[in-house]
């Protein structure tokens, strides 16, 4: 069966993504899944077996086209189809919402393309460009607030304009 993920679940989808391999320490799976549950755009999938959560998918979009991500299977129930189940579910949400769907796959982890691939999908003619938001050099934090049109590039103590920012990590 697959449902919303309810809230008091939670920990358990989370030991499932570090069990699953898909999360990084540069990451906060619990933070990524409370802004998934509670934005007006996203939400996350769960497939259950039972009692037991055998599976989630991550589902959100920013207007214009669907993203996937956290597809998990519990090992033990591979190859069943719930991995097949949950992204025909998330494509379901999406479809209601936005024409097209998209994720990204970790180069390392080739399982996930074949399976992708299986399901119909199709490597896109597209470079992914990426940087962090919350840290530079784990030192300043970027206050969340609201962007204003008025706007510029950030200046220096100087005044003057300030270079681009050199990335922290990777990850994504
Ligand atoms: C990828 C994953 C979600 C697949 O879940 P699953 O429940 O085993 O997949 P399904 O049983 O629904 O398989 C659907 C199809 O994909 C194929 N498939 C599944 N895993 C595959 C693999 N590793 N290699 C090749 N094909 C695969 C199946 O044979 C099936 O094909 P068919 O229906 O035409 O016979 C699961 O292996 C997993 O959780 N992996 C670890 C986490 C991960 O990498 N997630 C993706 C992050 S981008």
């Amino acid at each position: 069966m697959i449902t919303t993920l309810p809230r008091e679940r939670c920990a358990e989808a989370v030991a499932l993504w570090h069990a699953a391999g898909l999360t990084r320490p540069w990451n906060d799976p619990d933070a990524d899944l409370g802004r998934a549950l509670d934005g007006p755009s996203s939400t996350v999938l769960a497939a259950t077996a039972g009692e037991r959560l055998v599976g989630t998918v991550m589902v959100g979009h920013d207007g214009h086209r669907g993203w996937l991500y956290y597809l998990a299977v519990a090992e033990e129930h591979r190859r069943r189809g719930v991995g097949r189940a949950l992204v025909a579910a998330a494509e379901r949400w999406l479809g209601a919402r936005v024409p097209k769907v998209q994720l990204m796959v970790r180069d390392d982890n080739a399982a996930a393309v074949a399976f992708y691939e299986r399901l119909g999908y199709a490597r896109q003619d597209t470079t992914v460009l990426g940087r962090r938001l919350d840290t530079e050099g784990g030192v300043e934090r970027v206050a969340p607030r609201t962007p204003d049109v008025s706007d510029g590039p950030p200046l220096t103590s100087t005044g003057a304009p300030r270079g681009p920012r050199r990335p922290r990590r990777g990850g994504r």
